[in-house]
């Protein structure tokens, strides 16, 4: 069946498999990416794809309303993808403003433009939000956030997130539009911007610069491979229900100290290092303010309704990526000759 659907933060790390694996896996469909390209998008992630008749992008703010709406004036489309966001905590603690305005007015701009779009006839639409499990807060020791547990977002960030999962909702409820909205754990994988922990440990590795570990190292995170969080957007886009929550996790948890030391062993093997070369890099600094001790995530709900699961070991999947860094050369020199150091300076000196 033809379909028109809008990815929107296509340009950006999840963002890019999503629409890589719509494209290719759906030829009757036409995609269209819609990214202002920030210093998180980047083309050069889809340079595979981007030359097929399916696919199509827009160079949208979708801050800005009056594009947004003549962007589904262009397209009609079905179904929406929302990804698009700002979507690094330490950056919201340093800048909180663009967060509210990507992330909570990008959002009611695009459930807008979506309702003005479908208002008389909402059959076979969708509106898809993709969020986070940060909006449920910190888990102690024990227990996971499953689709009922109550928002208590703890950073700007996820603070910003929550406001758009509620805005989701509350456009479903009180104006009827088909949505539903995914919350998934920490990805990582090919094509992440080294501001997050595994690409930025991977660069500073094989560049003998010290790995930054927050506080202890004993914050907890739920790891999943990309692709398997694409492969989960892809079944619940098609399967999933409007008003449902979905959560989506790796049932791979790990605390930072112990996932960047099969880091260090991982590359101490590609780099033909001796082992345990590669730990000697480890530098505890001051921790994040406010930082959420653990995340974990039951997705039993996607597992059994949709037979999901996800994929590779974790091994294997951070092979997989440290490989991915270590091939991309160019892709990632271009980052960090660009704004990156002056970020890298500023979050990192005063630690
Ligand atoms: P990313 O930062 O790599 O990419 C974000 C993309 O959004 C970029 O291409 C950027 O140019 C675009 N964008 C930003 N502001 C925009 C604006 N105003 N208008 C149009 N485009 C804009 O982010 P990501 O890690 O790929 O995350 C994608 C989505 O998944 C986000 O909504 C995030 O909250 C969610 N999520 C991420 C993770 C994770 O571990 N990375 C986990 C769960 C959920
Ligand atoms: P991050 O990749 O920023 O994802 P999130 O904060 O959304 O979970 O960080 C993952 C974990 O790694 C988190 O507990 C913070 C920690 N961390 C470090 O210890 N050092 C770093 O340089 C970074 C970026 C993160």
């Amino acid at each position: 069946m033809k379909k028109v659907i809008l990815i929107t933060g296509g340009a950006g790390f999840i963002g890019s498999h999503v629409v890589r694996r719509f494209v290719n896996k759906y030829p009757d469909y036409l995609i269209v990416n819609a990214d202002k390209l920030t210093y998180a998008g980047n083309l050069e992630n889809l340079s595979d794809v981007d030359k097929k008749d399916n696919y199509f992008f827009e160079k949208i703010d979708i801050v800005d309303k009056q594009s947004v709406l003549n962007l589904f004036r262009k397209y009609n489309f079905d179904g929406v993808i929302h990804l698009a966001a700002e979507s690094h905590v330490d950056r919201s603690i340093t800048g909180p403003d663009e967060f509210v305005y990507t992330n909570i007015v990008g959002t009611v701009n695009l459930l807008s433009a979506a309702l003005e779009s479908w208002k008389n006839n909402f059959e076979g639409k969708l509106f898809y939000h993709i969020s986070t499990d940060e909006v449920f807060g910190s888990l102690g020791k024990e227990g996971f956030f499953t689709e009922t547990t109550s928002y208590d977002p703890k950073s700007p960030y996820s603070a910003s997130k929550a406001s758009s999962d509620h805005l989701v909702r509350a456009f479903n409820h009180t104006f009827g539009i088909p949505a539903l909205i995914s919350n998934c754990s920490n990805n990582y994988g090919p094509n992440q911007f080294p501001e997050k922990l595994i690409p930025l440990a991977i660069n500073n590795i094989k560049n003998n610069k010290p790995i930054p570990v927050y506080g202890k190292g004993e914050n907890i995170r739920d790891w999943l491979y990309v692709e398997d969080h694409a492969s989960a957007i892809d079944t619940i886009f098609h399967r999933g229900k409007s008003g449902e929550t979905y959560n989506i996790g790796g049932n791979n948890e790990w605390k930072n100290i112990d996932l960047i030391k099969l880091l260090c062993s991982i590359m101490d093997n590609r780099l033909n290092r001796p082992d345990g070369e590669s730990e000697k890099l480890i530098t505890y600094v001051k921790d994040r303010p406010g930082h959420d001790l653990r995340y974990a995530i039951d997705s039993s709900k996607l597992q059994n309704e949709f037979g999901w699961s996800p994929i590779p070991d974790f091994a294997e999947g951070l092979g997989k990526t440290v490989d991915w860094y270590l091939t991309n050369t160019i892709w990632l020199e271009s980052i960090l000759s660009g704004d990156y150091s002056k970020y890298y300076d500023l979050m990192y000196s005063g630690r």
